[in-house]
């Protein structure tokens, strides 16, 4: 049988992005790939990007839909987290398994699916792969150093370490091998600060935990010298771990048309109009303001943090995502204000190229909600980073880049005008030298292990290797 591969992602902006770039490097390596979308992400793939285009000159590639069991007008925001877990749960599921035992990707089908690779936390996809007895390949879009705090999440609750309420977050913790010297509470997934396990994000946390060393391997987005500390021992529990990125730069690096600057899978239009500001401001001078597709801020939050910038005197280029701002308040009135109050010294945006803003020589520092996609963006481009965390794997990411990485500044559970102005002033200048020094090295590092014989180009080889293989 010829491989096929089914990609299957979580349906949020950081999740499709990645696995889109790996489905592109997939149908670059002459493997067949179909990338299995909810409605609601191809609608908005649709409306919003030349994503599309750019796929269909791979004639081994489609995209297949499937409900997420959730109204069209429903906002689908972090804050409904559970709402979206239900819709899955009911509607996706079923159905996934229909189309996968009989359906449209079984062996009765004129094509069938020969690999699925879904996203680390569809425990369910593995429970039907084992049914019909294809193998199943997770990927895992959240960063290694948070899904390692998942896979030990057993032993954390044995050992009495989690759940934990939110006193005492500065406690540390002992139950996640390579972290013993640094991890605090605190610096756990957010799923964590919790009164009891009996909830849903626990139950899909301990799911993952039982399901992906089942799995016949991982891929994850990171490359090997930057996690080397974790994967150590990741691999004693998952010993078939791919580890490809950083994957946008390896995707570059593979395309054969002229090299892009930006390989985006965006699913809201990219203000482009950022870049000739950015051409205007001074080198390294910017702070760059961005919380990701899903996270969001209540107005107080916004205006300490937009305090926090102005009062640091530097320039700032801040996306202001529709819906990022929670609560009761007047979008016009804030409009006005921030106007008036930033002058040219800020230029908001609803959305924008990041990974082309990060290579931008006027960019300075990244003040980041520390997902996944942002960090490795941001490393690759060598740009230092101020992290304020919200959710799912940000916790554990902002402590490796202030502890482990040494390349950025950790003031997560905080949001304060000064500590936001100290910080900015401490990266732009204080601690310039040696931040910037630290994240270029490992920048370099990331751009060897994609290039010819490096980790993730090997590991990428391997991986379409062992997908032929099973094809067969
Ligand atoms: C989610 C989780 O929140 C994150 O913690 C996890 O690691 C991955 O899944 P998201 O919140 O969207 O992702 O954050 P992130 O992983 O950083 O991905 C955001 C993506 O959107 C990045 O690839 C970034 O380049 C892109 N982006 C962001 C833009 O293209 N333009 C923007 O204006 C902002």
């Amino acid at each position: 049988m010829p491989p096929h591969v089914l990609i299957f992602p979580l349906s949020m902006q950081g999740p499709v992005n990645c696995m889109l770039k790996l489905a592109e490097l997939l149908c670059l390596s002459g493997i067949s790939v179909t990338v299995l979308n909810t409605d609601h992400i191809q609608r908005s793939l649709i409306r919003h990007t030349d994503v599309l285009s750019r796929f269909s000159c791979y004639h081994n590639f489609r995209f297949e839909t499937i409900s997420d069991g959730l109204p069209d007008d429903h906002p689908r925001s972090s804050e409904l987290f559970l709402e979206i877990l239900e819709g899955f749960r009911t509607v996706t599921e079923p159905v996934f398994r229909e189309m996968m035992v009989s359906g449209c990707f079984s062996s009765k089908s004129a094509f069938p699916v020969t690999v699925i690779i879904p996203d680390g936390s569809f425990s369910f996809a593995l429970d039907v792969a084992e049914e019909i007895e294809i193998p199943l390949i997770y990927f895992e879009t959240v960063s290694p150093c948070a899904l390692w705090t998942y896979l030990c999440l057993p032993n954390l609750i044995k050992a009495g370490e989690v759940p934990f309420n939110s006193n005492d977050l500065d406690v540390p913790i002992q139950s996640v091998p390579g972290t013993e010297t640094f991890l605090r509470r605190r610096d756990l997934p957010s799923f964590y600060r919790c009164d009891d396990l009996a909830n849903p994000a626990m139950h899909i946390l301990m799911n993952q935990a039982r399901h992906v060393p089942r799995a016949h391997g991982l891929i994850i987005n990171t490359f090997e010298t930057l996690d080397a500390s974790i994967l150590v021992h990741m691999r004693n529990l998952c010993p078939n771990i791919y580890s490809i990125g950083p994957l946008h730069t390896l995707l570059k690096s593979r395309l054969t048309i002229a090299p892009q600057s930006s390989v985006s899978n965006s699913l809201l239009e990219e203000n482009r109009t950022c870049l000739t500001w950015l051409d205007t401001q001074l080198e390294k001078s910017v702070v760059y303001v961005s919380i990701g597709s899903m996270a969001t801020m209540t107005v107080d939050q916004f205006f300490e943090i937009w305090h926090g910038l102005v009062n640091s005197g530097q320039p700032f280029l801040w996306v202001k995502r529709p819906g990022s701002i929670v609560g009761e308040y007047d979008d016009d009135e804030v409009s006005k204000h921030l106007m008036y109050e930033t002058k040219e010294r800020g230029f908001m945006a609803e959305w924008v190229p990041q990974e082309e803003v990060l290579a931008h020589s006027a960019i300075g520092v990244f003040l980041t909600h520390s997902g996944w996609n942002s960090t490795m963006e941001s490393i690759v481009e060598g740009v230092p980073m101020i992290c304020w965390p919200h959710n799912v794997d940000q916790q554990v990411n902002s402590r490796f880049v202030s502890e482990v990485w040494k390349i950025g500044i950790d003031i997560k559970d905080t949001c304060d005008r000064f500590i936001i102005e100290k910080a900015v002033k401490d990266v732009i200048h204080l601690r310039k030298n040696e931040l910037i020094q630290s994240v270029k090295m490992l920048g370099e590092y990331g751009a060897l292990s994609v290039a010819e014989g490096g980790s993730s180009y090997m590991n990428l080889n391997k991986l379409v290797e062992d997908i032929k293989s099973m094809g067969i």
